[in-house]
């Protein structure tokens, strides 16, 4: 079971959905397929990821409507640019074997003289948008000045901005901004998963679900920390992705609303910030330093 959010355009988003960042492609199908008979309705994925075909595979295996499932998916930053963008939609739709996409949204902003690729690359979303292919569009990973640029220069107000969220990075200035502007906030690594994934973050880094703080609130609500984290996110009223390939973990982890976090223990998990992020700065991207080819098929 899970709530919705209203998007800026009416379109609904259940408020848990299921990541497969870091998901290896061969095992993506099976876990897609387990998320969906946990109960999962909304999947998250990125032709960056190279697994955008296990989720379609997932999708074609169930016993589900097309209706049944909200999708989403990123175009990546070798596919920016007008024509390219609208090319990496037909990419996207063809591996995943859909001919809507729910919320496709550019994977990461772009610096310098390389931002006018992005806000073309936005310019073919609103297209996609227009021409009915895509429900709903947005962005990922853009900070504030990024946003400022694309309202200016752009007409649809992306209807969610997806960023890493977790209570060791709130990226508090984002989430005011985001409400200001009417925008969801969709947590990445909602629980703290990129601060201890090998090769990212600070290996020397504590993890989340071994935090004390969150584990005394786990033990008062007879739940466990991932529980609490992701609690913590939708009563604040974001989205969340959680990565799992763990079935009693992507079990758990849509199993969020039979408790409640009181005002205090919020503001308990608020206060674990640490202010250091543990993806990378996107105000460094270029298309350089993060080159990746995304193959046809
Ligand atoms: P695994 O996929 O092996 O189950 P995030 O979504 O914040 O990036 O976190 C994902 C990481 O957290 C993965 O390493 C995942 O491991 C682990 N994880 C996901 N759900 C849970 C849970 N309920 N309890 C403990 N670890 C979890």
């Amino acid at each position: 079971m899970t709530t919705t959010i209203p998007l800026n355009n009416g379109v609904t988003l259940p408020s848990v959905g299921y990541g497969v960042f870091q998901t290896p492609p061969d095992e993506t199908a099976s876990a897609v397929t387990t998320a969906l008979e946990a109960g999962y309705r909304m999947i998250d994925t990125a032709a960056a990821y190279g697994n955008e075909s296990g989720v379609g595979e997932a999708l074609r295996r169930a016993d589900l409507t097309r209706d049944d499932v909200f999708l989403e998916t990123k175009a990546w930053i070798t596919d920016y640019g007008y024509d390219s963008t609208l090319h990496a939609f037909e990419k996207a739709s063809a591996k995943l074997g859909v001919e809507q996409i729910d919320l496709f949204i550019l994977h990461q902003p772009l610096n310098g003289d390389e931002e006018t690729y992005a806000l073309e690359a936005y310019r073919a979303l609103e297209t996609l948008y227009a021409d009915g292919k895509v429900r709903a569009i947005g962005v990922s990973n853009f900070l504030p000045h990024h946003l400022d640029r694309l309202l200016d220069e752009r007409d649809i107000v992306p209807a969610v901005n997806q960023i890493e969220v977790h209570p060791y990075f709130r990226n508090s200035e984002l989430l005011t901004k985001h409400q200001e502007l009417g925008i969801v906030s969709q947590a990445w690594s909602p629980l703290g998963g990129i601060t201890f994934y090998p090769g990212w973050g600070d290996d020397a880094r504590r993890s989340t679900l071994a935090d004390p703080t969150i584990g005394e609130i786990a033990l008062a609500h007879g739940v466990t920390a991932a529980q609490v984290m992701l609690r913590w996110h939708v009563q604040q009223g974001r989205q969340v992705i959680p990565k799992s390939v763990t079935p009693a973990r992507i079990a758990q982890n849509l199993d969020v609303f039979g408790f409640t976090l009181s005002d205090a223990e919020l503001a308990q998990i608020d206060a674990l910030d640490t202010g250091v992020r543990g993806g990378p700065d996107p105000a460094a991207n270029t298309r350089e330093n993060r080159y990746r080819e995304i193959p046809e098929a």
